[in-house]
């Protein structure tokens, strides 16, 4: 028989072999976890930088991408202007005089962005009407003057390509609304008519009475001025009426067409 001596070491030295296997296995399995951990965090880290490198080179296609997409759209305009001498810059003088109306209303720098971009280019769609319409001398019969109509919808559709010019989609699609609804191409009226849309349309009213047309010779701006303000609540909106007015009387260099004298409206 074993004494209890000699029996409580073989526990104790059995004990003690437990403990160390156990630590053993922990020490391995620490070790192990670690490189495992080291392993996956080096993959993450290398696949973060093939990422961040891939998205790089996105984010510059695509800036590369909406350049040319700009650029299209601003020659398509030069070639809108080029097909027709009689409007050559047309869209340059009723962005000017649209950011004088703007600017008398107290638009912010941001709504002025808008409205000088969708100015701009509020008529590029004429790029897809016809020469025999587009630059005829003489009035257009009804079913010419509906497809020149579609101008509005081919110039919003156009502009719509450029991502950073979509906040000027909604004035470029609206420009020939009329205060009264009896504009195209919804027949919006009054208040539903987006305000930049509505100063385009006056802007741009303006300049097709200023200057000789195929089918018009130029008002004196003193005519031209009138009718302004006789379509003040039937076309135009009495607000961008009185802006543009307001203009007129103060500030008139900046509606008049260039290198008119300012003299050479006598406004009343
Ligand atoms: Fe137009």
């Amino acid at each position: 028989m074993l004494r209890p001596s000699v029996l409580d070491a073989g526990v104790a030295q059995t004990k003690r072999t437990v403990w160390i296997a156990i630590a053993l296995v922990f020490a391995v399995l620490w070790i192990a976890l670690t490189l495992l951990v080291r392993g996956a965090s080096a993959r993450l880290s290398r696949q973060n930088e093939a990422f961040q490198v891939r998205s790089r080179d996105l984010l510059d296609s695509s800036r590369r991408l909406e350049e040319s997409l700009l650029e299209t759209v601003e020659t398509l305009n030069a070639a809108v202007e080029a097909r027709d001498p009689y409007t050559a810059g047309h869209s340059q003088r009723v962005r000017r005089v649209s950011l004088a109306i703007g600017r008398e209303l107290g638009l912010s720098p941001k709504q002025l962005g808008i409205l000088g971009t969708a100015a701009l280019f509020h008529d590029v769609g004429k790029i897809g009407i016809p020469d025999s319409i587009l630059t005829k001398a003489g009035p257009l019969e009804p079913a010419e003057a509906a497809v020149m109509r579609e101008h509005v919808t081919r110039s919003a559709e156009i502009v719509a390509k450029v991502s950073s010019f979509h906040d000027a989609v909604p004035a470029i699609g609206h420009h020939h609304e009329r205060w009264d609804g009896l504009g195209y191409p919804e027949g919006l009226a009054g208040d539903d008519i987006p305000l930049e849309a509505a100063i385009i349309g006056l802007a741009d009213a303006w300049d097709a009475m200023t200057t000789n047309r195929p089918y018009a010779v130029a008002l004196t701006l003193n005519e031209a001025l009138m009718q302004i303000r006789t379509g003040r609540g039937k076309q135009f909106n009495p607000a961008v009426v009185d802006a543009f007015s307001d203009v007129a009387k103060r500030r008139p260099a900046e509606i008049l067409p260039p290198e008119t004298p300012s003299a050479s409206v006598a406004v009343v």
